[in-house]
């Protein structure tokens, strides 16, 4: 089976800044494994998270989702690949507001008709396939309907999650994921997670700076301080 990911050689440098925000030799992740990315406030996790997402491309390297030379292509085709391939959890979730939790859940398979096909090939209706996913990350039915702005912040955190699993993406990005949580959310989510992305064979690239969550992952990336600090840690 393809890699999820697998990265040569990669550096990428904000414009106008002297040093590397991020420089990676080598890194490859089997297909529907797990990687976690910690490091220190400014050593690049989002900025990496990033550049897998094709949202932005490496100064050098090479960078291939699911096989694909996903640095090499044209911004079009970067935003197609990642409406039809990556699941994507951000810090602030970015739920729209104003839509419910159900049409919230629904939206990756609206963008993309690989993800709509995907997710009806596992259910009868988007409906259903969303209700599924929230059912299985403990959102009772009762909230499905109500405005995804009306539930508390750890619901919020599970709605965001159930979206990305939708239409069975190859790769799920979280970024930070956790950071608004108490330890015992925390440990439900990270269960529920990874359980997720195990039982729908899709790839999970995690990132935060709380080390002891490397436990649920089956590998790990560190990430340095960044270049002005590591100058000063030498002197
Ligand atoms: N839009 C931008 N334009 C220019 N430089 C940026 C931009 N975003 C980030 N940077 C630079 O890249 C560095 C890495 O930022 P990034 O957001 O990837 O760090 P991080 O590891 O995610 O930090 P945090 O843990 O605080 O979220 C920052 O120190 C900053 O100097
Ligand atoms: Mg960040």
């Amino acid at each position: 089976m393809a890699d999820a990911l697998s990265i040569e050689s990669l550096a990428f440098r904000w414009p106008g800044q002297q040093h590397n925000t991020l420089s990676i030799d080598r890194l490859q992740l089997p297909a529907g494994s797990s990687l976690f990315v910690r490091g220190p406030s400014g050593s690049g996790k989002s900025t990496l998270l990033n550049l897998l997402a094709g949202v932005l491309v490496p100064t050098e390297g090479v960078i291939q989702v699911l096989d694909q030379p996903l640095s090499q292509q044209p911004g079009k085709q970067r935003d197609r690949f990642r409406a039809d391939h990556i699941g994507y959890i951000f810090q602030q979730f970015n739920l729209l507001p104003y839509l419910s939790v159900i049409d919230n859940v629904m939206l990756p398979c609206r963008l993309s008709r690989r993800r709509h096909q995907k997710a009806l090939s596992e259910a009868e209706s988007l409906t259903a396939a969303a209700g599924d996913r929230l059912t299985r990350l403990n959102i009772p039915e009762s909230l499905w309907l109500k405005r995804v702005s009306a539930l508390s912040v750890g619901q919020q955190q599970r709605v965001a999650a159930a979206r990305a699993l939708m239409g069975l993406p190859e790769l799920v990005i979280a970024d930070e994921p956790t950071s608004a949580l108490d330890q015992d959310n925390v440990d439900n989510f990270m269960d529920v997670l990874t359980g997720q992305c195990q039982a729908l064979g899709s790839a999970l690239v995690f990132v935060s700076h709380d080390r002891h969550l490397a436990r649920w992952f089956d590998q790990e990336l560190e990430l340095d301080a960044p270049a002005p600090s590591r100058n000063e840690a030498v002197s």
